[in-house]
C-alpha cells in the first residue's frame, strides 16, 4: 500500500489542502525532481506491463501529500485487512477503527474498477452461493455463463490462489487499467465481482453514492482523492518516526535505531 500512495501520479489537479503531518510537494527542496522521477518511472513500467497500475489507480491524478517515512518493524500477524466476504457492516466497522466512513468504504471500493481477481475467490458465487450449491442469484445469466467458462470449478481453489487463474474484476468496462466510476454502473447492474462490492448496492447510502459516481464522474475522482488523502494518514510515519528504508521490501534491520532523514 506504501507503494501505491507513492506512485499515484502528483498531477496538480485536484489540490486538496489537508492541514497534517504530510505536504503537498514536501521533497520541493531536498529533491525537487522526485515526483517526476516516479512519475517517469511508472510511465516507463506501464509500457512494458499494463497490469501494474492496477495496483497504482492509473487515471486518477491528483495532488497527493508526501513525506511519509517507512515503519522499523513489519510483521504479517499485525496486518489485519478486511475480507471481501465482510457484510458492508463489518467493512464499515473497520474503516470507522481508522476513522473512514461509509462513503470513504464505498469511494474507496471503487478502486476496484481496476485490476484482477483469483477466480478462487468468486468460487463460492459462481457454484455454492451461501452453501446453497447454486450460483449467487443476483449475477446476470449472460455473466454468470462467462464467469463460469473463465473459473471452472476444477480450478478455482481458494487454497491455491498463487496458481489460480485472474480476470479482471471490473466487468463492466472496455478498459480494465483506467480508473473511472464504469465500477459504480458495474454494481448497479449486478456485476461487482467480489461480494462486498456487490453489496454496496444493497444499502441507502453506499447506493446513493454509486448512482452519484455515475451520473458525476468527475466526483467520483475528487472524492476518491479525497479519501485516499484519508486512507494515506492512517498510522502515517513522519519527521524522525520510523526509518527510509534501503530496499522498500524490508526493514533496515541494522540501521532502524539510526535517525535518517533526507537532507
Ligand atoms: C474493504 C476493503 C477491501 C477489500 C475487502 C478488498 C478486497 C480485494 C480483493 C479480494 C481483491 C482481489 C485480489 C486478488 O485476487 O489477487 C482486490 C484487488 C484490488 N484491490 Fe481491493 N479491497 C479493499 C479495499 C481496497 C482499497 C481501499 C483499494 C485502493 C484504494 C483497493 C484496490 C485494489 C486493487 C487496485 C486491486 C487489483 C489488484 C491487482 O490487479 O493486482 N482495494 N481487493
Amino acid at each position: 500500500m506504501a507503494t501505491l500512495f507513492l506512485i499515484i501520479l502528483l498531477s496538480a489537479a485536484h489540490a486538496l489542502s489537508f492541514a497534517l503531518s504530510l505536504e503537498i510537494h514536501y521533497y520541493r527542496n531536498s529533491c525537487p525532481r522526485a515526483e517526476l522521477i516516479v512519475k517517469q518511472i511508472v510511465k516507463k513500467h506501464f509500457q512494458q506491463d499494463q497490469s501494474v497500475p492496477a495496483g497504482l489507480l492509473r487515471g486518477a491524478a491528483y495532488a497527493l501529500p508526501t513525506g511519509r517515512r517507512d515503519g522499523n518493524v513489519s510483521k504479517i500477524e499485525e496486518v489485519h485487512l478486511p475480507s471481501p466476504y465482510f457484510s458492508i457492516q463489518a467493512a464499515e466497522a473497520a474503516f470507522k477503527s481508522i476513522n473512514l466512513d461509509v462513503v470513504d468504504l464505498t469511494t474507496l471500493l471503487g478502486a476496484h474498477g481496476v485490476g484482477f481477481c483469483h477466480c478462487g475467490l468468486l468460487n463460492d458465487r459462481l457454484y455454492n452461493y451461501q452453501g446453497t450449491g447454486l450460483s449467487d442469484p443476483r449475477i446476470p445469466p449472460a455473466l454468470l455463463a462467462s464467469l463460469k467458462q473463465k473459473c471452472p470449478p476444477e480450478v478455482v481453489l481458494p487454497s491455491n490462489l498463487t496458481v489460480d487463474a485472474k480476470i479482471f474484476l471490473n466487468q463492466a468496462t472496455s478498459s480494465p487499467f483506467v480508473l473511472d466510476s464504469s465500477f459504480y454502473q458495474g454494481l448497479i447492474n449486478q456485476k461487482a465481482l467480489l461480494q462486498l462490492d456487490q453489496d454496496l448496492a444493497y444499502t441507502d447510502l453506499s447506493l446513493k453514492w454509486a448512482k452519484r459516481f455515475v451520473r458525476k464522474p468527475k466526483r467520483f475522482i475528487h472524492q476518491f482523492s479525497k479519501s485516499m488523502i484519508k486512507l494515506g494518514n492512517v498510522g502515517v510515519l513522519t519527521g524522525k518516526d520510523g526509518e527510509i528504508r534501503q530496499n522498500c521490501r524490508k526493514v533496515n534491520k541494522d540501521t532502524s535505531t539510526s535517525s535518517k532523514t533526507l537532507p
